[in-house]
Parts: C-alpha cells; structure tokens; sequence
C-alpha cells in the first residue's frame, strides 16, 4: 500500500491531476549511477511544499540554500556540503545521504537535526526518506517525503539555478497538486537575502579551481 501512494507521488503525469491518485499506473524509478552522476554538483533549493507543522517551520527559516552532491558510486552515499542562509547569517554545513537505489529513494544519515535545503532534520533516522524524481530536461529534481502520509507530506524543489524555468516550475506545481496540497503552500527561497554566495567566494576560491580543472 505504502509503496503504491508512493509510485502514484513520484508520477506527474498531467493526466492524474484531477484523479484521485490511487487509481493512477506508474512504476517508480531507480536510482541507477547515470543518474547519480547527474545529480553530481550544485544545486539550489528552490522552494517546499511541507505539511509536517515542524519541517515547515525549519524551512521558512530558510532564507536560500544551495549545495554541492558528490556521490559515491561504490557506497552509495551522497556527500552534501550546504551553505544555507537563515537569520541573515550563512551556515555551512556538510551531511550525507543514504541512497535506496531500487527504492528511487535517499534517507538521511546518521543523526542529523540538520535539515538539508528543507530535506527535514531526520530526528527518526533511517525512518525518514525522500522519493527523488528527477527532471532531466530542465535540470531540477524533486523529493517527496511521507507520500503515504496526509498530515505528514511534502516536496522539496531543487534546481541548477535560481531563476528556474517556466517548465520546471510548472512541474513542481503539478506535483504538489498531485498530492492534494495547494500552490499557496509552497514556501519559496528568497534570493536576495542569500548571504552565501559572496561569502564562499571570498573564501573557497580553492573550489573553484578544483571544479574548473586545472
Ligand atoms: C499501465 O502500465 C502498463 C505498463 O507500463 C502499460 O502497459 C499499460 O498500458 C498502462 N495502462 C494504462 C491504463 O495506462
Ligand atoms: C556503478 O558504479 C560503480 C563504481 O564505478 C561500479 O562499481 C558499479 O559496478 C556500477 N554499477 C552498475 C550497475 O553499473
Ligand atoms: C566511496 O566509498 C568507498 C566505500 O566506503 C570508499 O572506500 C571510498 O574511499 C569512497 N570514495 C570517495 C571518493 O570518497
Ligand atoms: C525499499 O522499500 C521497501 C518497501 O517500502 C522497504 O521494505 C525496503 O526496506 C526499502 N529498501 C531500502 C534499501 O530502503
Ligand atoms: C552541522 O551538522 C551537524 C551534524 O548534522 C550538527 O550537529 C551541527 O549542529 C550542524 N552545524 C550547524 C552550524 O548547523
Ligand atoms: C541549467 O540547466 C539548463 C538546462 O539543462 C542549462 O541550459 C543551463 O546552462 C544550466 N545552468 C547552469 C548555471 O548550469
């Protein structure tokens, strides 16, 4: 059952949109290491859609957020090093999440009360996971958390810039309103209040070199 909700979440076909969900045909997608190779690199958080009253108060803390994936094929791990912008202050941090290639899915790991780009603080571990869907096309993916669970679900967007296009938008507001939740819920990133990226500039010019090349 939970599987299913979760298959019907990850669809965002046009088609589901005024269906109930549960009568939708999908099947979920695997996470194979194309893809993780694609999801190498910088990402911005563009905005969340969260019913969990306290991953919702995390995330409009948020002010912007961006990070940088560098997965591990081998151990199928994703080292997240995150610069986020809240109370007008930049934090850095840097977690890792647990790839469930078969399952399309990333969990946190480990302990974390950090909360990834509104990826919620993982207070119960391995319990809470993320249904990725990605958007090649247009460069974005999403994560939906707790799909089987109304009081309880979410998405998060997330993009490789921060004026994101008109089609990836759209599919973000699709997806949340495949889940029965409304555009007025999203809370999105604020741009000019990113305090991070001047800041790294001025001091990791080492990875701008690492990632240009020699
Ligand atoms: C459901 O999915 C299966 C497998 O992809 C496909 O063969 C079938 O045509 C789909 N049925 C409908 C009603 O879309
Ligand atoms: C994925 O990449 C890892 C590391 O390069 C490799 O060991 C593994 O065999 C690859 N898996 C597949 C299914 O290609
Ligand atoms: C990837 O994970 C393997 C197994 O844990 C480890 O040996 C390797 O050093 C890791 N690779 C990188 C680049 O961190
Ligand atoms: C994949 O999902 C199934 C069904 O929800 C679950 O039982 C299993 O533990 C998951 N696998 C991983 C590696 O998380
Ligand atoms: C960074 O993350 C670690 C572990 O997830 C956490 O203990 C620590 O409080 C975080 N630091 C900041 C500044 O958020
Ligand atoms: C983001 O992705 C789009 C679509 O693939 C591409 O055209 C664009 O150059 C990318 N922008 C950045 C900053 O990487």
């Amino acid at each position: 059952m939970v599987l299913h909700v979760v298959l019907v979440i990850l669809s965002l076909s046009p088609l589901l949109e005024a269906q109930n969900p549960e009568h939708a045909n999908i099947t979920g997608t695997a996470i194979t290491n194309a893809t993780l190779i694609w999801l190498s690199g910088k990402w911005f958080y563009i905005g969340s859609a969260l019913r969990n009253p306290e991953f919702k108060q995390a995330a409009q803390k948020i002010q912007a957020d961006y990070f940088y994936f560098t997965p591990n094929l081998t151990d199928d791990t994703i080292l997240v090093q995150e610069y986020q912008t809240t109370e007008d202050r930049c934090v850095f941090n840097s977690s890792k999440l647990e790839v469930q290639r078969e399952n399309g899915t990333l969990s946190k790991f480990g302990e974390s009360q950090h909360s990834c780009g509104a990826f919620p603080p993982a207070e119960e571990a391995a319990e809470y996971v993320g249904h990725l869907k990605v958007s090649m096309k247009h460069r974005g993916f999403m994560l939906a958390f707790a799909p089987e669970d109304k009081n309880n679900w979410g998405l998060s967007f997330y993009a490789n810039k921060t004026d994101i296009a008109p089609e990836l938008l759209e599919e973000f507001l699709k997806a949340v309103k495949s889940l029965g939740m409304d555009e007025s819920e999203i809370i999105y990133a604020d741009w000019k209040k990113d305090m991070c990226s001047q800041q790294q500039k001025q001091r990791e010019p080492e990875r701008k070199k690492t990632e240009e090349g020699p």
